[in-house]
């Protein structure tokens, strides 16, 4: 399979889906918002966005199947599999900020191969392959080298359904709050991890996530010489629902402090 071929298709699918979301911005109402759950929203351009993308990855690989957050598609698929979410960050998008974007990835036996995460509002396109590096635009990115707590960025996700880890959150974030250059909460997961694998930011780490928010974003920061475990250090980091990552250097520093307070 030519990995790096399909890896510029999804980036040209990315980018056509993210136009079509930008382009609907200006249209949106509140009688376009819909509820799924506690503070979960979702609006129709979600839903078509999802579509487009879906139809065009069944002529792209017939043989995948898919897990996407809007379920237009539920084919299982044996070996490969899309993971798709049409737009990371709806919030965002619905409140007229960014960062918001598109996050689509190819898996193979559950592992992320290809991945690309399109973030609109700088209009910039982050994709990687297994074995293939990660890229920026086309050009080559890496993770920074920051080792110790008072030099990194650091980027989290708020709670915002689950509250069960709410105590022991608050405790690394004000760890984190007083020992670092700070915390960002941007809204989108996939592009948190973008930002990881480009040095933006040294770490990041979240639970209750899904593998529609981060499947992209996992093979961009591991393509950039990062690391991503669970919160136990292991590597349900894709159906696990909690993710830590950061660059190689940071990673055990980083680690040791979620571990201690949300294994
Ligand atoms: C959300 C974003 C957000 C993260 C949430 C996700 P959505 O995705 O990635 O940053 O904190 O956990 O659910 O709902 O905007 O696709
Ligand atoms: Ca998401
Ligand atoms: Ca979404």
């Amino acid at each position: 399979m030519d990995l790096q071929h399909i890896c510029r298709e999804i980036g040209t699918l990315a980018q056509e889906a993210g136009q079509f979301i930008r382009e609907q911005r200006s249209q949106i109402t509140n009688d376009d918002i819909e509820l799924k759950g506690k503070a979960s929203l979702v609006t129709y351009v979600d839903k078509e966005a999802e579509k487009m993308i879906v139809a065009r990855l069944r002529e792209l690989l017939p043989e995948a199947g898919f897990i996407t957050e809007e379920g237009t598609a539920t084919e299982s698929g044996e070996e490969y599999k899309w993971v798709i979410d049409p737009l990371d960050g709806t919030t965002n998008f619905i409140h007229g900020i960014f960062p918001h974007s598109v996050s689509i990835a190819l898996t193979k036996d559950n592992n992320p191969i290809a991945g690309v995460v399109y973030e609109i509002g700088q209009n910039e396109l982050f994709s990687a392959w297994k074995g293939g590096g990660a890229y920026l635009n086309d050009q080559p990115i890496a993770v920074s080298k920051s080792a110790t707590h008072e030099d990194v960025l650091l980027a989290t996700g708020f709670p915002y359904y689950n509250f069960d880890k709410l105590e022991s959150y608050l405790k690394v974030l004000e760890f984190f709050m007083i020992e670092t250059r700070g915390m960002r909460r941007m809204g989108s997961a996939a592009v948190d991890l973008a930002y990881v694998a480009c040095g933006r930011f040294d770490g990041f780490f979240e639970h209750a996530l899904h593998a529609w928010d981060v499947a992209a974003g996992v093979l961009l920061v591991q393509e950039a010489g990062g690391k991503v475990t669970d919160f136990k250090g292991g590597d349900k980091y894709l159906f696990g629902k909690e993710l830590i990552s950061a660059n190689a250097n940071y990673f055990p520093a980083f680690f040791a402090k979620v571990n201690e307070h949300l294994e």
